[in-house]
């Protein structure tokens, strides 16, 4: 039997509905598969900030560094302010753990409607690629004469060749498994340093896969193709901001916030990836019951995946898809009243179900 150490941060709001979701259905691929997955949770959260002034300890990332895996939920609430629970607690475990790849699949699955007309199942299915490192989440910057009437904000966007390159790199492998086609995002006529040296670097990588067609799209016709013409991507490469943009527009389009996965990943294994969803801790539905809670079911997967283990994951997934496409059981952001409880108890049991699904 294999054993894994996951450590779990429900963060939030909806976080703490959808993870015990997330964690029912990895165990019962766990019982089928033959793993043993030991799940310790860690408290950080902004009730924990409003406790203690932290929203982790000092020595939070040292605590997390022996765990396989972080499983998130989501963070942020009301009351503490949206900068304070990104940079107090996932930003340093992203930069930190060096997961400089966020990895952000967009599927249009059987059973799901889009809001754009005429797409079914299968149209859509391109995997948006974010470089989570640097770009324009710096900390270079500052504010000035706050609160006169020469109040004045700077923030730096950070480009460096190490990881522009390593992004890059990241999605051309990454098309090579797939449908073979990588698109740039860009903005190179209106920001003149840094796009025009991500679109250098992406010249230059894009040189070493022949195999592979490279095109880029400056953002904002980008955003309209998203909308316009979905199934034209494959591999959509983007900076911190925009990639983070996209995804969530990628989100939309295949349906709902609910459905969309991420995973945070160190591809070179010195620390834990983290995994989680998408979307946040959605307030305006949190303690209501009606989260959706597949996006985090679907984190779980590619955390299955990443530590190995393609069969359970690829369970996982198949009993997720099995669900949406022939069961009413759903939540109302895809049209149904089921309870977040009442889907990830369906999954699990589909997993559980060894005879209805045909792993390979
Ligand atoms: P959000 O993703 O939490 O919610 C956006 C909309 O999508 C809301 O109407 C929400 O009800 C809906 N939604 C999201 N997830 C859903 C699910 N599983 N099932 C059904 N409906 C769902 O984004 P928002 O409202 O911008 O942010 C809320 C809080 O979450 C903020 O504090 C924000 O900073 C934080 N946040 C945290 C993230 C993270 O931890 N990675 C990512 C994005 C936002
Ligand atoms: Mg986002």
């Amino acid at each position: 039997m294999k054993n894994y150490k996951i450590a779990v941060i429900e963060g939030d709001g909806i976080g703490r509905e959808v993870v015990p979701e997330g964690i029912g259905v990895l165990e019962a691929a766990g019982r089928r598969f033959g793993l043993s997955l030991a799940w310790q949770h860690f408290d950080w959260s902004c009730e924990t900030y409003l406790k203690t002034g932290r929203m982790m300890p000092a020595d939070g990332l040292d605590q997390l560094r022996p765990f396989d895996a972080i499983f998130l939920g989501a963070v942020g609430y009301p009351g503490v302010p949206d900068h304070t629970s990104l940079w107090g607690l996932l930003i340093p475990i992203r930069r930190g753990f060096r997961q400089y790849v966020n990895l952000r699949p967009a599927c249009l699955l059987e059973g799901i409607s889009s809001p754009l007309s005429g797409r079914k199942a299968g149209d859509i299915d391109f995997v948006v690629v974010r470089e989570n490192s640097e770009g324009e989440y710096s900390e270079i910057g500052g504010r000035l004469n706050r609160h006169t009437e020469n109040d004045m904000a700077v923030q730096e966007t950070v480009f460096t060749r190490r990881a522009v390159d390593r992004i890059l790199t990241y999605a051309f492998e990454l098309a090579r498994t797939r449908k073979k086609h990588v698109t740039s995002a860009t903005k190179s006529n209106g920001i003149v340093y840094t796009m025009p040296f991500w679109d250098e670097r992406f010249a230059a990588i894009s040189k070493q896969y022949p195999d592979v067609q490279a095109d880029q799209f400056h953002i904002d016709i980008l955003t309209a193709h998203f909308v316009a013409h979905p199934d034209w991507f494959d591999v959509v490469v983007g900076s911190n901001l925009f990639g983070d943009i996209l995804s969530d527009l990628g989100a939309a389009v295949v349906g709902s916030m609910g459905l969309a996965p991420s995973a945070n990943l160190n591809p070179e294994r010195e620390y834990p990836s983290l995994f989680e969803p998408v979307h946040g801790s959605a307030p305006d539905i949190a303690g209501k019951g009606i989260a959706n809670p597949i996006a985090q079911i679907w984190s779980g997967a590619m955390m299955l995946r990443h530590l190995g283990e393609e069969q359970a994951a690829h369970a996982v997934e198949e009993a997720i898809f099995k669900v949406l496409a022939s069961s009413s059981v759903r939540t109302r952001d895809i049209g149904g009243r089921a309870s977040t409880r009442e889907v990830g108890e369906v999954i699990a049991s589909e997993v559980s179900s060894a005879t209805a699904i045909s792993a390979h």
